[in-house]
């Protein structure tokens, strides 16, 4: 009888080995691709901050800062927060070192936030995601966009769709906030029990609202386009028009404000409708042109989005894209039965020349080291035993080849690498 071990995985998180692990290599290798394409470097910051970068940046008012933050005391009682998302930290290193902009930060990143756990929704999440600082212009905006929508088709991914907004800057927003809280105020009494309660402190909250009653009230209500400046009409116009000379189809989508405070301009969400709406969001950005100033910095705009790692892999799957994303099958199977362990010097050999080689451990037979070398899924195993030894030589099998004459020869140790190039075409 197999007994529970005493540990497991924190509620809400998963640990990620064998095949899953091998998706998630070839995603971030994906991602890391595309970055590079666009000119954007990686960069790391600490995975803890200081709570106040988080209750600034995103706002206190939003339900990841007032729910969902891991926030502690450390030992010389100063108080930290888990990163619940990446972009804050992103402008609070910005700001601290002042880089030449356009400043261009690639990341990849886990992301705490004490949630409900369900499919596709845990307390630890991974992101992949990008930041540009220092740049308002919206041909930005256009290629960060499009960064992430060709970085999906990368994955394979087609029933993708992009929702796009623009929440403008913080002068036509607050006349919007105040329209809006004057009709939620007027209606408070229909709306959801938490937001009778708190749309006061931030009225946009309510428009993210998934309660029917909320949703009622704020669809009679007033919306984010008619109330922008001719600026960022102007702005959202390149932006729409810009996706639009590149092929990228858009929704427009007025009740887009996304969760967090830092917003202002574009905001946009990707949406895969193979899955459920609870977890259907894989990625969603937008401008956060005020954000480096409320950290301390000078007036920086920016611009980003992140993606949840977890939901991509669960999107394509849910569209039945299965093709590998990165090959992690070995070159060569070494198969020693020398006694002598010849293997380690002509493992060490083969890697070396590039080769990604394996080899079995602990003196095994063989019969059973033949079996390890077929389920590793690799090309070639070269078998070298007492006789091969003794001749200097090797003997080279192609196990993909059916054809056992063939598919078997002896080379000269010397001349080992010249015939697996001939062999691999590498
Ligand atoms: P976000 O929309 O909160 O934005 O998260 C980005 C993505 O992370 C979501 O679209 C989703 O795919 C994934 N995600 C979020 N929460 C969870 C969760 N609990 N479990 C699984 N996946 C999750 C941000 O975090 C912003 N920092 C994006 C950004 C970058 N805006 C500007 N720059």
């Amino acid at each position: 009888m197999s007994t529970q071990p005493p540990f497991q995985s924190p509620v809400g998180t998963h640990d990620v080995y064998g095949p899953e692990a091998a998706l998630w290599e070839g995603l971030i290798a994906h991602f890391a691709q595309a970055a590079y394409r666009y000119g954007f470097s990686m960069v790391h910051t600490p995975i803890f901050e200081d709570v106040g970068v988080f209750n600034r940046g995103i706002g206190e008012h939003s339900d990841v800062a007032k729910k969902e933050m891991y926030v502690f005391e450390d030992r010389g009682g100063r108080v930290y927060a888990l990163r619940p998302e990446g972009t804050a930290s992103i402008v609070r290193a910005f700001v601290e070192h002042q880089p030449t902009t356009p400043f261009k930060a690639w990341y990849v990143t886990p992301a705490f936030r004490y949630e409900r756990p369900q499919a596709g929704r845990y307390r630890q999440h991974h992101q992949v995601g990008v930041e540009v600082l220092g740049t308002d212009d919206p041909a930005v905006d256009v290629e960060v966009i499009s960064l992430a929508w060709r970085f999906y088709q990368s994955l394979g991914l087609t029933n993708i769709r992009l929702l796009i907004n623009s929440m403008g800057h913080d002068a036509c927003r607050s006349v919007f906030v105040g329209a809006l809280r004057d009709v939620l105020s007027e209606h408070k009494d229909s709306l959801c029990e938490e937001h009778q309660k708190t749309f006061s402190d931030n009225p946009l909250r309510v428009l993210d609202c998934k309660k029917d009653a909320c949703i009622a009230v704020t669809d009679a209500g007033p919306t984010l386009p008619d109330f922008l400046c001719d600026d960022c009409r102007g702005h959202f116009a390149k932006v729409t028009s810009g996706l639009e000379s590149i092929g990228i189809a858009y929704t427009l989508t007025p009740r887009l404000v996304r969760g967090f405070d830092y917003y202002t301009r574009t905001t946009f969400e990707f949406v895969a409708d193979a899955l459920g709406s609870a977890q259907n969001a894989i990625g969603g950005g937008g401008r956060y042109d005020k954000l480096a100033e409320q950290l301390g910095g000078a007036p920086t705009s920016g611009i980003g989005f992140g993606s949840g790692i977890e939901r991509l892999l669960l999107a394509r799957r849910a569209e039945g894209v299965d093709a590998p994303l990165i090959n992690r099958v070995p070159d060569i199977f070494v198969v020693d039965t020398t006694g002598d362990d010849v293997a380690t010097p002509l493992v060490d050999h083969l890697r070396s020349a590039g080769y990604a080689t394996l080899r079995a451990f602990d003196g095994r037979s063989m019969k059973s080291q033949m079996k390890v070398a077929d389920r590793s899924g690799a090309r070639v195993a070269l078998l070298i035993g007492p006789q091969e030894q003794a001749a200097g030589e090797i003997t080279l099998r192609d196990l993909r080849s059916g054809d056992f004459e063939q598919a078997q020869r002896r080379v000269a140790s010397n001349d080992i690498v010249a015939a697996l190039q001939e062999l691999l075409g590498k």
